[in-house]
């Protein structure tokens, strides 16, 4: 008997090594961060192939603002020349397209146009595209915990109610399902304050692979990785079986 390959509903990707493939080739960082937006929509593409429910992509950290100004201005016209590109394939695509992490820091054209974007896809159910900008796991906690005291302070919430689930409901993407796979390619083994809380059960999949190169052959090879580990949840490994068969 055959069963369906497992398919992870939520995939997490940090899209790590544009830098350095652009180094390879003795071009500015700028032309591999350029170079990625292939691999975005190859990994879209997998996405609504495999069915997978929602995409989360790392595109620009809390911590990213250090790097030099003239790295931070090239990605910041990436990001509007992507979102007038892309935007309409997208939609047709029937992608849902979000942006997370703290928008406010970003100036008014800029967050003008993630605006549109989202108000535009918002009805899309094929799938979930989740673009972390300013984004920090350290971030998404701290607005969770403001936004619970906030309650707390207007008396709509008791200190003592505040539990994992009414923390989690605050949090980014708490509406999708669950995290089940994040993938970081360029082979690092961190996870850069990426999504910290929600991926307390996350399947962990690294891969050399730089961001520019990877395509929807190294998605499908993830996804088949995925599904060959046992997801515990604490007990052990025949208490999982048992409850299968
Ligand atoms: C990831 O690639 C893209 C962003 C952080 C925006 P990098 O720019 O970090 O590439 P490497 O790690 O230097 O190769
Ligand atoms: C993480 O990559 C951020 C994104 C991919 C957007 P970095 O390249 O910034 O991470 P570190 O600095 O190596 O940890
Ligand atoms: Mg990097």
């Amino acid at each position: 008997m055959t069963s369906r390959p497992a398919i992870p509903r939520h995939i997490a990707i940090v899209m790590d090594g544009n830098g350095r493939w652009a180094k390879a080739r003795h071009r500015p960082r700028s032309f591999g961060h350029n170079a990625g937006r292939k691999a975005v929509r190859e990994v879209v593409e997998g996405c609504l192939r495999e069915g997978v429910e929602a995409l989360t992509l790392f595109a620009f950290s809390s911590e990213n603002w250090r790097r030099p100004e003239e790295e931070v201005g090239a990605l910041m016209t990436l990001f509007v020349r992507a979102l007038d590109k892309e935007t309409d394939e997208l939609h047709a695509q029937g992608v849902r397209l979000r942006f997370v992490g703290d928008l406010a820091a970003f100036d008014q054209p800029l967050r003008e146009r993630m605006q549109a974007a989202m108000t535009r896809t918002t009805g899309n159910r094929k799938l979930h595209l989740n673009i972390a900008v300013n984004y920090g796991g350290r971030w998404d906690i701290v607005q969770a915990a403001r936004d619970a005291a906030a309650a707390v302070g207007r008396g709509e919430l008791r200190a003592e109610a505040i539990d994992e689930a009414v923390l989690g409901s605050r949090m980014c993407l708490a509406e999708l399902p669950p995290l089940d796979l994040f993938i970081r390619t360029g082979g690092e083994c961190r996870l850069s304050n990426f999504l910290l809380w929600q991926a307390a059960y996350a399947e962990l999949h690294f891969t050399d692979t730089l961001w520019p190169d990877f395509d929807q052959a190294s998605l499908h090879r993830a996804i088949e990785d995925y599904g060959r580990r046992e997801r515990r949840y604490g007990r052990t490994g025949d208490q999982v079986a048992t409850d299968k068969g």
